[in-house]
C-alpha cells in the first residue's frame, strides 16, 4: 500500500488585507514551529497579490518533513496574452509559485466554468509543472436527485482523459482531486465521514478505471466543506481522505494549525 502523504491546504478566497496577512503570517510561522506535526504536506491559496509574502515568509518554515506548496487559486489555459485580469501558469511559476487551484466551485458558478475548461487549466498547471489541485463536488439539488455519482463521473473523467491524452507515457501525472460538495462549503454543513468516504472511494474508483492501479493508489484525494478543528479527526480517519482544503476555518492560524496538529 502506497503511503499517501496527507496535505491540507489552505483556501483563503477573496479574504485578508495586507495587515490581516501580516498578522496571519506572523502566527503562524510562529505555530509551525513550534508544531510536532510531521510528514506532511501544507499549501496556501491566497489572492494572487500577497503570493510573493507568503512565498517569503513561509519558505522559511517549510521543511523535508513539512514542505508548503503555495500557489494561485485560478489560471488561465493559455501562457500569455490579451487576457485582462487572469494569471498564467507560467507567470505562476516565475514568481515561485509550485501548485495552483482548479475549477473550486466558486469558479464554476460566478465564472461559469464548464468541466472542459477545468480540463485544459489543468493541464495548463501540468505543462509547467505546477501541482494541480482540481475540485469537484456535487450542488445541493444533484445530491437529493440522486445524481452524484453521476456529477462525479463526468467531472473526474474529464479531466482524467484530458490529462492522459496529452501525457506521452500514458500515466497519470501528480494532481490532487479535492472533493467538495457545494452544499458543505461555508455552510456549517459538512458531509459525515461515511458520506466523504463513499464519494472519495467512487473517485479513486474512476480513476483506476481510467489510468491503472498505481495511479488510483498514489493519488491524493481531499475533502473540502465546513472543516473544522472539531469535525476533522473523524474526516481523516476515513481510508480515502488523505487532507484537506479548508476555507474559512484556514483564515484563522491557530484553528489551521489545530487542525494541522490533529490530522498530522
Ligand atoms: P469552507 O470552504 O471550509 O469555508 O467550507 C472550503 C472551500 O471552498 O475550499
Amino acid at each position: 500500500m502506497t503511503e499517501r502523504t496527507r496535505l491540507f491546504a489552505a483556501n483563503w478566497k477573496m479574504n485578508l488585507e495586507a495587515a490581516q496577512v501580516d498578522q496571519y503570517l506572523a502566527r503562524f510561522t510562529a505555530g509551525l514551529r513550534e508544531s510536532a506535526s510531521n510528514g506532511i504536506e501544507l499549501a496556501f491559496y491566497p489572492s494572487a497579490i500577497w503570493l510573493e509574502r507568503l512565498l517569503r515568509e513561509l519558505t522559511q518554515v517549510s521543511s523535508a518533513g513539512r514542505s508548503i506548496f503555495i500557489g494561485g487559486q485560478d489560471l488561465h489555459p493559455e501562457s500569455a496574452g490579451a487576457h485582462t485580469g487572469d494569471l498564467s501558469g507560467e507567470q505562476l511559476v516565475s514568481a515561485g509559485c509550485t501548485s495552483v487551484l482548479c475549477g473550486h466551485s466558486e469558479r464554476r458558478q460566478d465564472h461559469g466554468e464548464d468541466d472542459q475548461l477545468v480540463a485544459a487549466k489543468t493541464e495548463a498547471a501540468l505543462r509547467v509543472g505546477l501541482l494541480p489541485v482540481v475540485c469537484v463536488g456535487e450542488s445541493l439539488e444533484q445530491r437529493e436527485g440522486g445524481q452524484t455519482k453521476d456529477v462525479l463521473q463526468r467531472q473526474v473523467s474529464t479531466i482524467l482523459e484530458t490529462v492522459l491524452r496529452t501525457t506521452e507515457t500514458q500515466q497519470l501525472p501528480p494532481i490532487v482531486i479535492a472533493y467538495e460538495p457545494i452544499w458543505a462549503i461555508g455552510t456549517g454543513r459538512t458531509a459525515t465521514p461515511d458520506l466523504a468516504q463513499d464519494a472519495h472511494a467512487a473517485i479513486r474508483e474512476l480513476i483506476r478505471t481510467a489510468a491503472g492501479v498505481e495511479a488510483a493508489r498514489a493519488t491524493r484525494l481531499l475533502y473540502g466543506g465546513s472543516v473544522k478543528p472539531g469535525n476533522c479527526e473523524e474526516l481523516i480517519a476515513e481510508e480515502d481522505v488523505d487532507g484537506f482544503l479548508i476555507g474559512g476555518a484556514s483564515l484563522d492560524p491557530d484553528s489551521f494549525l489545530d487542525i494541522i496538529s490533529r490530522c498530522g
